[in-house]
């Protein structure tokens, strides 16, 4: 069993529990007469339980039950495994309440504990899964006896994967309501190990790339109140001992799975201690609990590597690919598309797509996706969201013959929809202008000139759900882009009562994923694209119902290399959207070759985001061997540990990173020459994740090296003449 309960090992320490994967352990302490929950250890695995030594109670402040006259300044030092505030623990918290008398104080004393095998689901929400024979959980109980609210802890071990999730749930035990002002989901308490916080930060075209601040006395936090985990922030941060890189050094990594506002922060307190906070962020947020309700929290996900950033990188994709995606496809290779919209936008029709499709196919695309533009009146992006009917002046004969035609092409056809949005010019916000966010009385704020469906509301889920659902059912549709493209604002339900407004943000979060569970529910072998202009809800959120979400509209190539590299330090490559698009590159203007381009979307899906009859025709005769290039290389891009080697954002030259088959026979690495170098010989570079003991062949060139060689001295990957020059090394064990 990977959780261990020990009693009584000392005066003051009543309890304990030791967690623990193959590499890690977590350990929690249940302490003093009030039964306080403090959190003892996280890190490298220990082989021995006594270590209570560690929670200082020893030392002054003494716990209360022997100096209460000090309370404040134990609570304001102690390490809490899921702080409450208000009573004198002035650090970040974990939950506020408020009581019915407007009183906020809680203090949290553990009552009881369960332990067993497997994971139950989390109400409502997405979460990692896992059977008995591959994970055990650990449910605390902990209670405030003053106001009788209880919280349910719990943490679930994946011990082979190294991962440990925890998540919350609370309960109005109390005879009277109450409001939540804040729910976290996990918090961790360490002493300052002259810490670096990690994290992702970014905008539109420019998703999730990585920053690292230290950590210094005072709060530093990332957050999104914009209602979905956004392009700006991510809901990710890890804490790295200084000197950590890509292959040493500690790192301790927490990851939502949610896809709204949330709030991860760091807090290094008065002696040095850093408090690691993640949950839902409690600006806007206020929840009604009434006597016996329950409120349950997101889950967080814990990763601890004491072999750098590339372990927790790779201990984190086996997890999702293993025990969050669920979708049919999450292990399947995904048909080659294209995506007309960087290739008309919104000038299309039936003739136009048959045309591309007839092109792609004899290419050997196997897909073909119409984005935006086919329903209502939706000529530009001003109108007609909401309006989900075919617009056949576009599409004469209606979407089936358009669907009928590309399927004897022998191709797929998958569709766009955008099912959060209303536009005001819609025949659906004239019949309901009630059905969107917005205060009443307010004219409320435009953005891409369209609002947001307040989704909370039955009847508006259900009419939406069914509008989705009747499209997909009129014609033979294998795949779904669900595009989210403006960001929440203006909160206000015409539904909801005014106590319950402060619910609206998390409702709707909930709502989505009712939506979404319903669509993959009804149809399970749909292949279901998440996307919010670009890559705005790219979170482990989504990818439980979607095994692949759209990285970014910036499909520029070198600009992707940042995108990806960021992405993919959290995700696995089989999740990222990646297209081959047009030059010059219509987000950034940049003139690359169609070789890079095709070799930076192999990290991802890869498709096509072009007018395939109007491009170049040198480009288009690479078209087949791109395509037989990612039939070849895709199962080991999917499924192989990712090694990250050079970065382009850290070096501002090259870029270099690589897929390594798990039983180490295969490995594909990218080279990528961002800027060509005038007078200089070739570079080397030391490849990682290679079997030191293997020998192996590159493909196309002459001779057999050792991996030890190959890791330790090197391999020379030739300076090439130009700029945005790419290549693929491919190694084989000979
Ligand atoms: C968003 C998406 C794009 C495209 C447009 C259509 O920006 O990210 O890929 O689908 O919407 O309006």
């Amino acid at each position: 069993m990977s959780i261990q309960y020990y009693q009584n090992l000392s005066d003051e320490v009543r309890a304990l529990f030791k967690l623990d994967t193959s590499d890690t352990s977590y350990v929690i302490g249940v302490v003093d007469e009030e039964q306080f929950l403090g959190h003892i250890y996280y890190g490298q695995r220990l082989n021995d339980h006594r270590l209570t030594h560690l929670l200082r109670i020893k030392e002054p402040p003494f716990v209360p039950s022997k100096n209460n006259r000090d309370r404040c300044s134990f609570l304001d030092s102690f390490p809490m495994e899921y702080p409450a505030g208000g009573l004198g623990d002035y650090r970040e918290s974990c939950i506020s309440i408020e009581t019915k008398g407007g009183n906020m104080g809680l203090g949290l004393c553990y009552v009881s504990h369960r332990i067993f095998t497997g994971k139950p689901s989390l109400s409502g929400l997405p979460a990692s899964f896992g059977n008995q024979d591959v994970c055990s959980s650990l449910e605390i109980l902990c209670e405030d006896p003053h106001t009788g609210v209880k919280v349910w802890m719990l943490y679930t071990v994946f011990e082979d994967v190294d991962i440990i999730t925890r998540s919350v749930k609370i309960l109005n035990g109390g005879k009277e309501e109450l409001y939540l002002t804040k729910v976290f989901s996990a918090c961790i308490d360490m002493d300052n190990r002259d810490f670096d916080a990690v994290s992702l930060h970014g905008s539109w075209a420019r998703e999730r790339q990585i920053q690292s601040v230290p950590v210094s006395h005072g709060k530093f936090s990332v957050e999104s109140v914009r209602g979905e985990s956004s392009h700006q922030d991510h809901p990710f941060m890890a804490l790295k001992t200084k000197g950590t890189d890509q292959d040493q050094g500690e790192v301790y990594g927490m990851h939502f799975v949610y896809s709204g506002n949330f709030k991860a922060t760091v807090h290094s307190d008065q002696f040095d201690q850093v408090r690691m906070t993640m949950g839902i962020h409690p600006e806007g947020f206020r929840w009604k609990l009434l006597p016996g309700e329950e409120f349950q929290a997101p889950e967080v996900v814990l990763v601890y590597s004491r072999e750098g950033l590339g372990k927790m990188t790779r201990t984190l994709h086996d997890f999702y690919r293993k025990h969050l995606i669920r979708s049919v496809y999450k292990d399947q290779k995904r048909p080659i598309l294209i995506n007309n919209w960087e290739a008309t936008y919104f000038d299309f029709n039936t003739d136009k797509l048959i045309s591309i499709a007839r092109q792609a196919a004899e290419l050997g695309i196997e897909m073909l996706v119409m984005d935006d533009g086919w329903f209502g009146d939706r000529y530009d992006d001003n109108r007609a969201l909401g309006d989900w009917r075919v617009n056949e002046e576009k599409l004469p004969g209606g979407l089936k013959y358009l669907v009928d035609e590309v399927n004897k092409l022998g191709m797929k056809f998958g569709i766009w929809f955008e099912p959060e949005m209303v536009s005001p010019d819609s025949d659906l916000y004239r019949e309901h202008p009630d059905w969107a966010i917005a205060i009443p009385g307010r004219t409320g704020s435009l953005s891409r000139n369209q609002y947001v469906l307040d989704l909370t509301r039955r009847e508006v889920m259900d009419h939406t759900y069914e509008s989705i659902a009747k499209i997909l059912r009129s014609a033979n549709i294998e795949y779904v882009k669900w595009d989210m493209n403006r960001q929440l604002s203006d909160l206000g339900s015409a539904k909801l009562p005014a106590e319950r407004m402060g619910e609206l943000y998390h409702r709707y979060v909930l709502a989505v994923y009712e939506l979404q569970g319903r669509l993959v529910e009804e149809f399970p072998y749909l292949l279901l694209e998440n996307c919010s202009g670009g890559g705005a809800r790219f979170d482990p959120g989504m990818l439980y119902y979607s095994p692949q979400i759209w990285c970014s509209d910036d499909t520029d190539g070198i600009e992707r290399l940042k995108i990806q590299e960021g992405t993919a330090l959290i995700y696995p490559l089989s999740t990222m959207g990646a297209h081959v698009s047009d030059s010059p590159n219509h987000t950034v203007g940049r003139v690359t070759p169609f070789e890079t381009r095709g070799h930076v979307a192999l990290a991802g899906t890869f498709g096509y985001e072009l007018d395939v009859t109007k491009i170049p025709a040198a480009d288009r005769e690479m078209i087949p061997d791109q395509v037989a290039m990612y039939h070849k290389y895709n199962d080991l891009v999917r499924e192989g540990d990712y090694y990250r080697i050079a970065s382009y954002s850290e070096n501002h030259s090259y870029d270099c990173y690589g897929v390594v088959a798990k039983d180490k026979t295969e490995a594909l690495y990218t080279f990528v020459q961002v800027l060509g170098r005038p007078n200089y010989h070739s570079r080397k570079i030391c490849f990682k994740g290679l079997d030191p003991e293997k020998l192996y062949k590159i493909e196309g060139e002459e001779g057999v090296y050792s991996g030890d060689v190959l890791m330790k001295a090197g391999y020379l990957a030739p300076n090439m003449q130009g700029d945005f020059k790419s290549r693929l090394i491919h190694l084989l064990e000979d």
